[in-house]
């Protein structure tokens, strides 16, 4: 292959390997959003298991979750962890308000948007709020209570965590729309963590506010009817402390944990919680207090993606009571077992989507192999092509030369022949000179070439054993296609005239014609005797072109030569 076809072939391959590439990569953006959670309960863990899920239809998003279970220093840290790790976005959602405004103002001067959902810092540095208002929880708890009262009793309250935003408007509305009405009293108030614990605590301090033991004696104090809780949990717990009070002083006419009225707020419609224990008639009422993780999640994205967006959103509310709150569970376990349903199908989505991945990659690979293997194929037909047109040249120049040698050849034994005649004859002037010269001037001299005269018995033996000798050496050097008289002679001790002379005299034959005989008898055994092939026969007998062989074994024999 030259090499503008090679770098033909690697512009090919490199834009084959960036093909593939690119169509593994993916082009949408990928977006990290960072959560920080303030406390770890069954609210959080719904809304963010509602963000997780949310997920499944945003494939672009990945969520990061932080719980600093109800410590501000913690939930500090983790939101500068948040930041740290460079997320696209975060969700806070600050324990109290006042801690923690200043790491959110880092987040925002490093252009990573800030969405406070469900509480507030207190200050204004963020990019939306997301949650419902719990100020307007707080005036349909006091209304629906003062309806359930015949708008005359005692109410207590049970607030949530001091310094928390939602703690703060709950109390706010609760007492600002109690006021409306003159016959309701707040006898007591604590504050607890929003933990049923705290709300037993709280109450129970209250109960000794209230109730007083004076010298082993309680003293009584004014009717309960109605606690409201910060939270479902708070109100659970005020009312397990209230059963408690009750059992402990059964002769506490003002206690009636059963005809007490308890006011809730989140109505979590999971096991367990708020929505149950309205149903079951454990609470009175409660609030909903919407975790909506979807919404939370449209909101960022719409932010993520620079599309228009509510700062403040304010989530819808509505009561929960015995009346619908069976109903409310019915819905929501439906609900409950789709999106069970949905996992289900996002995790078979997921196995198929990996398999796909896997597959996918298999077929690029089977692509590029059979691609490479295209290019090599097409490499190899054409340098086998090129191989064959190479073949088929040297084969004709071969065969040019072969003919070439052969004429040589035949020109050589010509030429060794007529040589060999010329020397005799130039040999016979000579004596025949001499002897001319010998007839004028007597006495006659013998040629210095004539042979002694010697019995004539010896003479011939001696001559047929020098034939012999001339045949073995003949015999011997049969595969020497360069073999000449002249080096006979010289290794027989004679004059290429004197060999030439000798074998002529002998056998009738030049020494070249002997030589060729051989030669010949030789190639019909072996023609005969072994299997190689013609060529091979005539360059063992010392041929060098076969052609030439072929016309002399023809010559010869009268036939062609024929393999085995
Ligand atoms: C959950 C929770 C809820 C309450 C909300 C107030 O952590 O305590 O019970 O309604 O937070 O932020």
């Amino acid at each position: 292959m030259s090499i503008s076809n090679l770098h033909k072939y690697k512009f090919f391959m490199t834009c084959l390997l960036a093909v593939l590439l690119a169509s593994c990569t993916p082009s949408k953006r990928h977006y990290l959003i960072g959560v920080s959670q303030c406390s770890e309960d069954s609210w959080r863990s719904k809304l963010s298991a509602e963000l997780e899920q949310s997920t499944y239809f945003n494939e672009d998003v990945s969520v990061v979750l932080r719980s600093a279970d109800d410590n501000i220093e913690q939930q500090r840290k983790q939101i500068q962890e948040l930041v740290d790790m460079n997320v696209d976005l975060l969700i806070v959602s600050p324990q109290q308000t006042g801690n923690l405004s200043d790491v959110v103002s880092i987040a925002m001067e490093k252009d990573i948007p800030v969405i406070l959902f469900d509480r507030k810092t207190g200050a204004d540095n963020y990019t939306a709020f997301i949650g419902a208002d719990n100020y307007l929880i707080g005036q349909m708890m006091a209304d629906y209570a003062a309806d359930q009262m015949g708008r005359r009793g005692n109410i207590v309250e049970i607030a949530g965590e001091h310094n928390s935003s939602p703690a703060i408007e709950r109390h706010m509305g609760f007492n600002d729309a109690i006021s409306k009405y003159p016959d309701i009293h707040i006898i007591g108030y604590a504050e607890g963590d929003w933990k049923q614990r705290s709300g037993e605590e709280a109450m129970k301090k209250i109960l000794s506010e209230l109730y007083p033991t004076k010298d082993g004696n309680l003293q009584p104090g004014p009717e309960i009817n109605c606690v409201f809780g910060g939270n479902d949990r708070m109100a659970v717990g005020a009312r397990v402390a209230l059963e408690y009070f009750k059992q402990t002083h059964p002769d506490a006419s003002f206690i009636n944990p059963s005809k007490t009225i308890y006011l809730g707020v989140d109505a979590l419609p999971t096991p367990g919680g708020g929505m149950q224990k309205v149903s079951e008639g454990v609470l009175t009422v409660s609030a909903i207090y919407p975790t909506h993780g979807d919404e939370l999640m449209e909101l960022a994205l719409n932010i993520l993606n620079g599309k228009s967006y509510e700062k403040e959103t304010q989530l819808e509310t509505s009561l929960v009571t015995q009346s619908n709150a069976r109903v409310l569970l019915m819905q929501y376990k439906e609900i409950e077992s789709q999106i069970q349903y949905i996992k289900r199908m996002h995790a078979r989505v997921d196995t198929i989507l990996g398999q796909l991945d896997t597959e996918r990659i298999i077929l690029f690979g089977i692509i590029g192999m059979t691609l490479i293997l295209a290019v090599f194929s097409i490499i190899t037909v054409r340098a086998y092509r090129i191989k064959q047109q190479l073949n088929q040249e040297l084969f004709r120049k071969n065969e040019e030369l072969n003919e070439e040698k052969a004429v040589v050849e035949r020109q050589r034994d010509q030429l060794e022949e007529q040589c060999d005649q010329l020397l005799d004859m130039t040999e016979k002037l000579k004596v025949s000179a001499v002897n001319e010269g010998k007839k004028t001037d007597a006495p006659q001299a013998t040629s210095p070439s004539s042979p002694q005269p010697t019995p004539l018995q010896d003479h011939h033996g001696e001559e047929n054993r020098f034939v012999d000798r001339f045949l073995l050496y003949v015999d011997d050097h049969l595969s020497d296609s360069d073999l000449s008289v002249e080096d006979i002679g010289a290794d027989l001790g004679l004059s290429r005239v004197q060999l030439y002379r000798k074998i002529k005299t002998m056998t009738g034959k030049t020494p070249v014609e002997i030589i060729r005989e051989e030669r010949l008898k030789r190639a019909k055994v072996l023609l005969e005797d072994s299997s190689l092939s013609i060529s091979e026969v005539a360059y063992k007998v010392g041929f060098s072109a076969p052609s030439y062989f072929t016309k002399c074994y023809k010559d010869y024999y009268g036939k062609a030569p024929s393999g085995k």
